[in-house]
C-alpha cells in the first residue's frame, strides 16, 4: 500500500475516496457565498425603492414585494442547501479521518525495529492521531472559508463593479495586499510554528518516557529531580510558543493598519461620491454593507490562513517521520515461505547496527533440520542478534540467510514469522485479557487449546489463582504479571503457534529453578522434530542441545557438542567454570 509523501497528494489521496460528496459539500457552500454577495444588491433595490415611494402609498406592500420576495427565496434556498452540507459533513467526516487513520496506522505499523527503537512510541501515537485532525481542520478552513470567502468576494467584486468601479477597486487592491502579507509571512509563521510543534513533541516524549518507566522514579524517589528534568523542555516550548506568537502579532498589525486605510478611503469616498452625485443612497447601503460583510470574511480568512498553514506543518512533519520508506521490505514479486524440513543456512552473513562495529563478519553456518542448537555467550555478544537476524528484524550488510533454500529476504516478512515460535528475553503482552493474550498465538485456536497450552506452559496454576481468572486484565505491556508468569504466558503462546522453527531467548531466565524443571518438560516435548535454537543462561538446559555455538563479541568462535567443546578447553570451558549455581556470569572478570 502507498501513502503519498507530500501534502497535496496526500490529502488528494484520501478525498478522491468520497470526491462526489465533497462536490456536493462545495456545491452547497456556493449557495452561502451567493446569497452573502446578492443579499446587500436586493437592499439596494429594497432601499432605493422605498426612497422613491411615498410613505402613505395604499399600495406599499405590493410595489415592494419584488425585492423582499427575491430577499426570501435567496436566504431560504441558502439555508436549505447549509442544512443538506450539514448533514453530509457529518457523514462523510469522520469516514475521511478513519480512513486517513486506518492507512496510516497500517503503514506505520510496518517499519522496521529500529525505527521503533528511535522513536518513543508517544510521539509517533501522537503523529498518527495529528494526521486525520489537521487534514480535517484544513478542509474545514478551505471549505467554510477559503472557497467560500473567496467566492463571495469575487461575487461582490463583481456586483460592486457595476454599481462603482471605484470602490470596486479599493475592495480588490484590500484584498490583494492582505492575502500577499498572509504569504509573504507564511514561511517565517511556517518556521516558527514548526519549531514550537517540535518542541512540544519533545516535551511529550519525555513526559511519556517518564511514566513508562514511574517504578523506576518511585524506586529511587526521583519525584523532584524528574519534575526539574522537565523543566528545559517546558522552556524550550514556552520560547518557541512566544516566537511564533510573535510572528502572528506581527501579521496582525499589518492587517490592521491595511484595514483601517480601506475603511477611511471607503468612508471619503462614499461621502464625497455622494455630495458629487454618483452615490446613491441605495448605493451607499449596498457599498457599506458589502464592505463591512467582506471586511470580516476577509479577516477571518486570512487568520484562517495562518491556521491552514500551521495545520500544513503539522501534517508536513507528521508525514516525515510516520512516512518515511520502510527499511525493510518484501521483496518485489516475494513469495510465501515454504517450510518442509526447517533447515537454516547463514551464508556469508555481515552485519552491524553501527558502522565499523561488525557483528557478525562473513559468517557462514549451517543449521540442520531438527537440530536443537544452544547459543551461549556473555551478555552482549551478539546472540539476540543472530535470532533477530533470522527473522528478518534487520536487514544484513551482506549475505544471505536461508531457510529450506529460500533466502529470507526473498519472502513475505509475514509468511517467515508464521513460521518461527520465539518466545523473546522480555515478553510484552496486551493489556488485553489473558485468555486474548495467549490466543495471540494462533488466533482460531479454541478455548479448549488454549486452556490445554496453558496447562502445559504452567499458566494455569497461577491463573485460576487470579479472581477473574483467564479474563484478567494484564496491564500495560503485561505490567500486573511477575516476569516469570509472563515468560509462561509466553510459553503458552509458542506451543499454540506450533511452528516449525522455534526460538527461546532465555525464555526461562525469570522462573524459580522448580517451574523452571516443570516447564523444561514442555518444552522438551515442543522441541520435538523441530528445528530449535536455545539461547541458554543456564549451561543445564545445553545438555539436551545437539550442538552448542559459543558467542564471543559478535563473532561464533565455538561451535559443536558440549563434551567436545568442554575437551578443548576454549571459550566455552571458560564460560563452564565461571558459572556459579548453574547460571552464566554477566561478564568474565577478566577479558
Ligand atoms: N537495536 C540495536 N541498535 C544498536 N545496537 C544494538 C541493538 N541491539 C543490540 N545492540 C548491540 O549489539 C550487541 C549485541 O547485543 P545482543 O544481540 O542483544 O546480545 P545478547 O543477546 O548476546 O546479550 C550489543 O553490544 C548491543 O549493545
Ligand atoms: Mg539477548
Amino acid at each position: 500500500m502507498l501513502i503519498p509523501k507530500t501534502l497535496g497528494a496526500f490529502l488528494w489521496h484520501f478525498i478522491q475516496k468520497q470526491k462526489v460528496s465533497f462536490g456536493i459539500i462545495l456545491g452547497c457552500t456556493s449557495f452561502w457565498a451567493i446569497n452573502e454577495s446578492f443579499f446587500p444588491y436586493f437592499v439596494k433595490i429594497l432601499v432605493n425603492k422605498v426612497e422613491s415611494l411615498d410613505r402613505f402609498e395604499p399600495q406599499l406592500w405590493l410595489k415592494l414585494s419584488g425585492p423582499i420576495f427575491l430577499m426570501v427565496i435567496c436566504w431560504v434556498v441558502m439555508e436549505a442547501a447549509m442544512q443538506f452540507q450539514g448533514y453530509l459533513t457529518y457523514k462523510v467526516l469522520p469516514r475521511f479521518r478513519a480512513a486517513i487513520r486506518d492507512e496510516v496506522f497500517e503503514y506505520t505499523r510496518q517499519h522496521d525495529h529500529t525505527f521503533f527503537a528511535n522513536n518513543f512510541a508517544g510521539s509517533i501515537a501522537n503523529k498518527i492521531s495529528d494526521l486525520p485532525r489537521a487534514s480535517e481542520e484544513i478542509i474545514l478552513i478551505f471549505v467554510y472559508n477559503l472557497f467560500s470567502t473567496t467566492l463571495a468576494f469575487l461575487i461582490s467584486l463583481f456586483i460592486l463593479a457595476q454599481v462603482n468601479w471605484y470602490f470596486a477597486a479599493l475592495l480588490g487592491g484590500y484584498y490583494c495586499l492582505i492575502v500577499l502579507a498572509t504569504i509573504l509571512f507564511q514561511p517565517l509563521i511556517d518556521k516558527t510554528s514548526q519549531a514550537h510543534a517540535e518542541s512540544v513533541v519533545r516535551l511529550n516524549g519525555q513526559i511519556v518516557d517518564i511514566l513508562s518507566n514511574i517504578i523506576s522514579v518511585r524506586l529511587f524517589a526521583r519525584g523532584p529531580y524528574e519534575r526539574k528534568y522537565l523543566n528545559p523542555f517546558q522552556n524550550e516550548e514556552i520560547l518557541k510558543s512566544e516566537k511564533a506568537s510573535f510572528i502572528n502579532e506581527l501579521l496582525n498589525f499589518v492587517r490592521r493598519v491595511l484595514c483601517l486605510l480601506f475603511i477611511g478611503g471607503m468612508i471619503g469616498g462614499l461621502i464625497y461620491g455622494w455630495r458629487e452625485g454618483w452615490v446613491s443612497i441605495g448605493d451607499f447601503s449596498l457599498i457599506t454593507i458589502t464592505s463591512f460583510n467582506l471586511l470580516g470574511m476577509i479577516w477571518h480568512m486570512t487568520y484562517n490562513m495562518n491556521q491552514l498553514f500551521k495545520e500544513m506543518g503539522t501534517i508536513r512533519a507528521a508525514l516525515s517521520l510516520v512516512i518515511q520508506k520502510h527499511a525493510i521490505t518484501d521483496f518485489l514479486g516475494e513469495k510465501d515461505l515454504n517450510i518442509s524440513k526447517g533447515e537454516i543456512h547463514f551464508e556469508n552473513v555481515t552485519f552491524n547496527y553501527l558502522k565499523n562495529t561488525n557483528l557478525f563478519k562473513n559468517q557462514n553456518l549451517v543449521i540442520e533440520a531438527g537440530q536443537k542448537v544452544g547459543l551461549v555467550g556473555f551478555s552482549g555478544s551478539g546472540k539476540t542478534t543472530f535470532v533477530n537476524l533470522m527473522l528478518r528484524f534487520f536487514e544484513l550488510n551482506e549475505g544471505r540467510i536461508l531457510i529450506d533454500g529460500q533466502d529470507i529476504a526473498k519472502v513475505t516478512q509475514d509468511s517467515l514469522r508464521t513460521h518461527i515460535a520465539m518466545i523473546p528475553q522480555e515478553p510484552m503482552l496486551f493489556h488485553r485479557t489473558l485468555l486474548e493474550n495467549i490466543r495471540y498465538g494462533r488466533l482460531d485456536a479454541s478455548d479448549e487449546e488454549v486452556l490445554e497450552a496453558a496447562k502445559k506452559a504452567h499458566c494455569h496454576e497461577f491463573i485460576m489463582k487470579l479472581e477473574q481468572g483467564y479474563e484478567t486484565m494484564v496491564g500495560e505491556r503485561g505490567i500486573k504479571l511477575s516476569g516469570g508468569q509472563r515468560q509462561r504466558i509466553a510459553i503458552a503462546r509458542a506451543i499454540l503457534k506450533n511452528a516449525p522453527i522455534l526460538i527461546l531467548d532465555e525464555a526461562t531466565s525469570a522462573l524459580d529453578s522448580v517451574t523452571e524443571k516443570l516447564i523444561q518438560a514442555s518444552l522438551k516435548v515442543l522441541m520435538k522434530g523441530r528445528t530449535t535454537i536455545v539461547i541458554a543462561h543456564r549451561l543445564s538446559t545445553l545438555a539436551d542441545m545437539d550442538r552448542i555455538l559459543v558467542f564471543k563479541q559478535g563473532q561464533i568462535v565455538e561451535d559443536g557438542p558440549q563434551e567436545e567443546l568442554l575437551k578443548k578447553e576454549g571459550h566455552f570451558a571458560k564460560l563452564y567454570a565461571l558459572q556459579s549455581g548453574g547460571l552464566l556470569p554477566e561478564k568474565a572478570k577478566s577479558s
